[in-house]
């Protein structure tokens, strides 16, 4: 696999959706996507199809968050504490997140995705390193959605990283820890969705977090569809964000 040049999927128009769009006023919205392992239980399929069935939501999703005019889409893929798992359910999820990448980058090309990665996606192995380098440098100009995948992610550590690194170039405030995350370039985080029924963040995104709205589905992740994620924006629509003031 060649890097091929980041012009090979320049863009041809900015995202054809209307700015932050549909009136719902959302930039950047971020999901924790639970409940794959349920969903294949409550079929007695193996959770292995739940995961599967949880890549076709995201590519749904992707497709949606381009049509909704959303900046910026971050999806919660696998986790610091991820690496608890079983090691074949590890080096599945790998290998679903290589197949993704190898299936459907034309599309992010020919529809003007850029693709972002948040956490330490570096401990992966080599290979999977190479395709995601190789994914990140071909859509590195695309300016319709971004699509942020957290990897080997973990808010904490990321807030520790972004402090040191403040830290070392001599001030440390809410502005300079900011500016040093991962998701320093991104717009704010407008909304954290989560699925299936879980009502936490679980180390993920806590100082972006700070003043998002929060929606919850009992939907496990496989079956969400962009009719949720239109209803989520709806709902963000309708809140009345102050920022802590009046
Ligand atoms: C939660 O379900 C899901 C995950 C930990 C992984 C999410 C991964 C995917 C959707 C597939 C790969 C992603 C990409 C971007 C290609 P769970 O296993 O925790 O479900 P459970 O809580 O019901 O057991």
């Amino acid at each position: 696999m060649s890097a091929k040049a980041a012009t090979d999927c320049l863009p041809a128009s900015a995202n054809s959706a209307a700015g932050p769009a549909g009136g719902h006023g959302a930039r950047h919205v971020a999901i924790i996507m639970d409940g794959n392992g349920r969903w294949a239980r409550a079929r007695m399929l193996p959770r292995m199809v739940g995961h599967q069935r949880g890549v076709e939501a995201v590519r749904r999703v992707v497709r949606a968050a381009r049509d909704m005019g959303l900046d910026a889409l971050t999806l919660y893929a696998f986790s610091t504490e991820n690496w608890r798992r079983p090691e074949d359910e590890i080096a599945a999820l790998m290998g679903l997140l290589k197949r993704f990448i190898l299936s459907d980058l034309d599309e992010f090309c020919a529809n003007n995705v850029r693709l972002r990665i948040i956490g330490d996606y570096r401990a992966f192995a080599p290979d999977v390193v190479a395709l995601i380098d190789h994914a990140l440098a071909r859509t590195a100009g695309g300016t319709g959605v971004t699509l942020v995948i957290a990897l080997n992610y973990g808010s904490q550590d990321e807030i520790a990283r972004a402090a040191g690194k403040a830290a070392a170039k001599g001030v440390v405030t809410p502005a300079t820890i900011t500016a040093e995350l991962d998701t320093a370039e991104l717009p704010p985080l407008d909304l954290i969705i989560r699925t299936s029924g879980e009502m936490r963040l679980s180390n993920f995104l806590l100082w972006q977090a700070a003043y998002a709205e929060m929606w919850f589905t009992e939907v496990h992740w496989p079956d969400f569809t962009p009719e949720h994620l239109e209803a989520a924006l709806a709902a963000f629509g309708k809140r009345e964000r102050r920022f802590g003031g009046r």
